[in-house]
This record gives structure tokens, sequence and C-alpha cells, in this order.
């Protein structure tokens, strides 16, 4: 019943020109393809130039900005705002852990910039995920549940039941080579996300929201994330920038 989504973080790499080659190259190979929602997250910079390459009609692949300011305007030097982002894409990725890490957000940070990315009709990638010395102290519930209930607060059901898709990346699996088990990441995304989604909102919302697994997401272990029943697809970075490996994810997928 939820529609598996497969979404590429491209992080710091490609500017418009590399941007669009890779982008001409991912929708050729998946042209036609159905039953999976596709989501490119370019650098901003990168945003326009695919955004204009869109054909008129409607594409199967969507697009994502992979962090956005939760003000809507004003004097914050670098920032980019979500009302700015409206007419490029359709998605925004909150909360990776490289910008709660890098640059310091916090939960509360991370909640203003789901309000701001609701509001402006974008739909979020709220990410969560917990380090390695967390996982080692049997910490990973709390964490988790911490960084997504303080996350959500007070957004209401109405604005999350719909578009809210949460990525369960463990800070030690991602860009490392080493995947989580997929059995770990079900246990995680059906035991921990969907449980404190359901004391949130409800069992009929948390069955709803769609939760991804990310961290060294390849074509060759795909396939043992998406048969876990409460993985509904991935949120992949390295794997995302070859567009042969990024459509054998997509396919996987179908
Ligand atoms: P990775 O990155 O696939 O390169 O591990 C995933 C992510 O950070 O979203």
């Amino acid at each position: 019943m939820r529609t598996p989504l497969i979404a590429a973080n491209w992080k710091m790499n490609l500017g418009p020109e590399g941007g669009l080659a890779l982008y001409r190259e991912v929708r050729r190979r998946l042209q036609g393809v159905r039953g999976v929602e596709i989501v490119l997250c370019p650098p901003f910079v990168t945003l326009p130039a695919l955004a204009a390459a869109r054909p008129a009609t409607r594409s199967n692949i969507a697009l994502g900005a992979q962090d956005c300011h939760w003000a809507s305007h004003g004097a914050y030097t670098g920032d980019v705002s979500a009302p700015m982002l409206r007419p490029l894409c359709e998605w925004v990725i909150i909360g990776h852990s490289e910008r709660r890490e890098g640059h310091g957000e916090s939960d509360a940070l991370i909640h203003k910039k789901l309000h701001a990315v609701l509001d402006a009709g974008l739909r979020p990638i709220l990410c969560v995920g917990e380090g390695r010395a967390a996982r080692e102290a049997g910490e990973t519930a709390s964490v988790i549940r911490g960084q997504l209930l303080d996350g959500l607060a007070d957004l209401p059901a109405a604005q999350v039941r719909e578009p809210l898709v949460v990525a369960y990346e463990p800070i030690w699996a991602i860009g490392s080579g080493q995947a989580a088990s997929a059995v770990e990441a079900n246990r995680v995304a059906g035991i921990i996300v969907r449980a404190a989604l359901s004391d949130h909102y409800g069992e009929q919302i948390a069955a709803q929201v769609r939760v991804l697994y990310g961290g060294s997401v390849t074509p060759a272990n795909i396939a043992d994330f998406l048969r876990q029943p409460d993985i509904d697809g991935a949120l992949v970075g390295g794997a995302s920038l070859d567009a042969a490996s990024f459509a054998a994810l997509v396919k996987a997928a179908q």
C-alpha cells in the first residue's frame, strides 16, 4: 500500500553541467518506469538546470533540495529558503547527519525547517540516525525517538500524513561501504520509527508514512532492504552518482 521511493542525494557533487548530464542519462534509463517514486536531490545551484530540462508533461523523476533555511527570507547569508525552492522542486531533505554534525543542526532547528518545508507546499525527507557510540551504548532507540519526536513536535497529523517521509540513516553506515543489516534496519524502521510515529500520531498515520533506509546502499544490497516489511525504499548517496547503478536501484524497487 506504500509506494516505494528511491531518492538520490548527490551531496556536494555535480554543478549544472555535470548534473544535467547525469540527469539526462538517468532519465533515459528510467523512461517508462512506474510504480516507484524517484527523487533526485542535486546541489542548490544545479536544481534550476534540472528543473528547466524536465519535460513539460508529467515526469516520473521528481526533484529535491538537500536542505533549506527555516525562514522565508531575510538576512541569512548563504542560505536558501523553502519558498525559493518551490518553483524548482517538490522535496527537501531535512536533518541529514552531515548537516546535524557538520553544521551543528539541533532537533529544534530541524523542527523549524520542517515547518518551513510543509508551509511552502514541499515534502520533507526527515533523516534520523544514531552514531556508532550511541549504537554501542545501546542508545539507538532513544536517539532516534528523540530526533523524530523533537523534530516533529507540534506538527499536526494532517500536515504530515501525506507528505512526510522518514529516512533511517545510521551515521556509521553512511559512505562507509558498511551498510546496516537489512533485518536490523527493518527493526529500527518498524519498532522504533513507526512505533514513535504511532505514539505521536496514531497507528493509521504510522502505517502511511514511508520509511527509507540510507547508508551504503548499492545495487548489490538494495533487494535485501526492499524485502523488509517496514522499509519502503532508500536514500542513496554514492551509488546515485552513477546512472547505471542508480537505475538498477530504482528498477529493484519497481
Ligand atoms: P551513502 O550516503 O549512500 O553514500 O552511504 C547516504 C546518505 O548520506 O544519504
